[in-house]
């Protein structure tokens, strides 16, 4: 019987799963995120063979060292920045995502944003509940179509795409920027791509990002990028907070140089960049892209998928390279 630690409770199915499986499960009992200590003690107390990680957890040599028997770390999220992968590869250790699944949802997400956000559905609802409704008005909290506009797309990977779909449905132009072309998808939505990713800044209405963190992503969205937008142009994140320069972020609006952003990932998690709070035309998520219960337990699935197969002996289907 093969031991499993997962540092958090996910949804059930992935737990069943791997019982069934005949693994002797562990789930960490804090309701919270494991400090890195927290993390290493629980490790130290049974000799895992696998562990089933989350975005929050910074995996790394230490960790490592604390579970030496453990052959896979399997996260459960498509990104997997909080995982030293190098030195995984150094000691042989195996790492999973969970990619596929949730591209639907964070890309249907990513639409709800740009959609409350030109309709300024967030501060129609507030405005509403405060009894500030005293009858219809011909301009009472105009908003902005989304038919027309161009959608500027940065990483055309496969959450990317699917948002270029929807823009492409609603009526918008859609430009995007990537390590590569992808004529496939230009001759599906009439895509075009830009090379200079500065022409997307520039040209862009709506500019939402689909990148990975990685060191060459950090502050993709750079303050110099920021002020290439438009006055009337609007930012969403629903990738990774360091992506975005996220004071640089808190400086455009302040001056008035964009028109507004919506975020549901934030540089610091949980904590938001000083004064990103204060501005009616931001909307703020505290990363719930993915958070459907049928895409949330689809990834707990996978998760579980990719440990069983690892400790069957065969090789996961989702490694990350
Ligand atoms: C969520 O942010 C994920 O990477 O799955
Ligand atoms: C203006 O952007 C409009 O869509 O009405």
């Amino acid at each position: 019987m093969e031991k499993i630690y997962i540092t958090r409770h996910i949804p059930e199915i992935g737990i069943e799963m791997l019982k069934d499986a005949g693994h002797e499960v562990t789930v960490s009992e804090k309701d919270g995120v494991l400090s890195k200590d927290e993390l290493i003690s629980e490790l130290q107390k049974e000799e895992y063979d696998a562990v089933l990680s989350l975005l929050t957890d910074q995996i790394d040599a230490e960790v490592y060292d604390a579970a030496p028997k453990a052959k896979i770390f399997a996260n459960y999220a498509v990104g997997f920045n909080n995982i030293d992968v190098e030195e995984a590869k150094k000691r042989n250790i195996t790492i999973t995502n969970t990619p596929g699944v949730l591209t639907e949802t964070v890309a249907e997400y990513t639409f709800s944003l740009i959609l409350s956000l030109l309709h300024r559905i967030p501060e129609a609802d507030k405005f509403t509940r405060a009894g500030k409704y005293e009858g219809w008005a011909p301009e009472l909290l105009l908003g902005r179509n989304i038919a027309g506009k161009t959608i500027g797309i940065l990483g055309a990977g496969r959450i990317g795409q699917q948002v270029v779909r929807h823009a492409h449905h609603f009526g918008a132009k859609v430009i995007y920027n990537d390590i590569k072309q992808n004529e496939a998808l230009e001759q599906e939505v009439g895509a075009e791509f830009k090379k200079d990713i500065n022409d997307v800044f520039k040209e862009a209405d709506i500019i939402s990002v689909h990148v990975p963190l990685l060191p060459a992503t950090k502050h993709l969205v750079s303050k110099e990028r920021l002020e290439l937008m438009k006055e009337d142009a609007y930012l969403i994140n629903t990738s990774r907070g360091p992506v975005v320069d996220e004071k640089a972020l808190v400086e455009v609006l302040r001056a008035g140089s964009i028109k507004g952003a919506a975020l549901d990932v934030f540089e610091e998690e949980p904590k938001l960049a000083p004064g990103l709070v204060e501005f009616p035309n931001v909307i703020i998520t505290p990363h719930i892209a993915s958070a459907t219960e049928s895409t949330r337990g689809k990834m707990a699935e996978l998760a579980a998928t990719n440990i069983i197969d690892m400790l069957k002996g065969e090789k996961p289907k989702h490694v990350v390279s």
